[in-house]
């Protein structure tokens, strides 16, 4: 098939998503001026662009192998850009985190426990290795074997760490269930294709 120009790959997609969630979160603060609700706007819709990139590199490789076609294949071929794409979406996050404790430090306090601390910063921990060991370079100088136990745990731990985030918002709004749904429904998408993978390996 020939490659469509107009369609980004690679790099430009990364740039394209960033740029992209710097104007959203960037529009959103300024919008409101440094208000407290113009961050949390930020900080919300970070959360929610960072699950959406997320699945898409989380769902790509079984996608591809339960419907192969052009979606899917560019979707698998542009995995590593799109898990980028969530790691700086999360970065974004961070920052919009910390103008909620510079600017509005009483709003930060009700918000944020301590414990989110832990929690959220061992999920940022595996985020910062993932996306350092996204290259080529990183594969070399972990070696193929630890490579893939990093990331296999570290796709989990985001995996728990959204199910857990959005799950503790149930109580205040039942809405949340929606992201955790989707979340199960890709875990069992990549159940299924495994599955799938390994009665065509092994006919009966
Ligand atoms: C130290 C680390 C973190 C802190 C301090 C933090 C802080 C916050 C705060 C204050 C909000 C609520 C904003 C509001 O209600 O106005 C929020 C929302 C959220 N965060 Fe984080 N966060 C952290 C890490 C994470 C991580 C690691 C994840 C997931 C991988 C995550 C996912 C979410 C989600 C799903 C929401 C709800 C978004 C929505 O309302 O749709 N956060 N975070």
């Amino acid at each position: 098939m020939r490659e469509d120009r107009a369609i980004p790959n690679g790099a430009a997609l990364f740039f394209l998503i960033a740029a992209a969630l710097a104007a959203m979160a960037g529009g959103m603060v300024l919008a409101d001026g440094g208000g407290v609700e113009g961050v949390r706007l930020a900080i919300r819709a970070t959360a929610r662009t960072s699950l959406a990139l997320f699945l898409l590199a989380f769902a790509a490789s079984a996608l591809v192998r339960l419907s192969p076609g052009a979606v899917t294949r560019w979707l698998l071929a542009n995995r590593r850009w799109f898990g980028l794409g969530f790691a700086f979406s999360h970065l974004v996050h961070a920052g919009a985190i910390f103008l909620l404790h510079r600017w509005h430090p009483d709003t930060f306090a009700l918000l944020v426990q301590p414990k989110t601390f832990v929690t959220g910063g061992i999920a940022y921990l595996f985020i910062a290795l993932l996306a350092a060991t996204s290259f080529d370079r990183g594969v070399a100088a972990l070696g193929p074997r630890n490579w893939k136990r990093l990331h296999s745990i570290g796709i989990w731990v985001i995996w728990i760490s959204f199910v857990f985030t959005n799950g503790k918002r149930i109580p205040a709004s039942a809405a949340y269930a929606i992201p955790v749904a989707i979340l199960i429904a890709a875990l069992a998408l990549r159940l299924w294709a495994a599955r799938r993978s390994r009665r065509v390996a092994a006919p009966a």
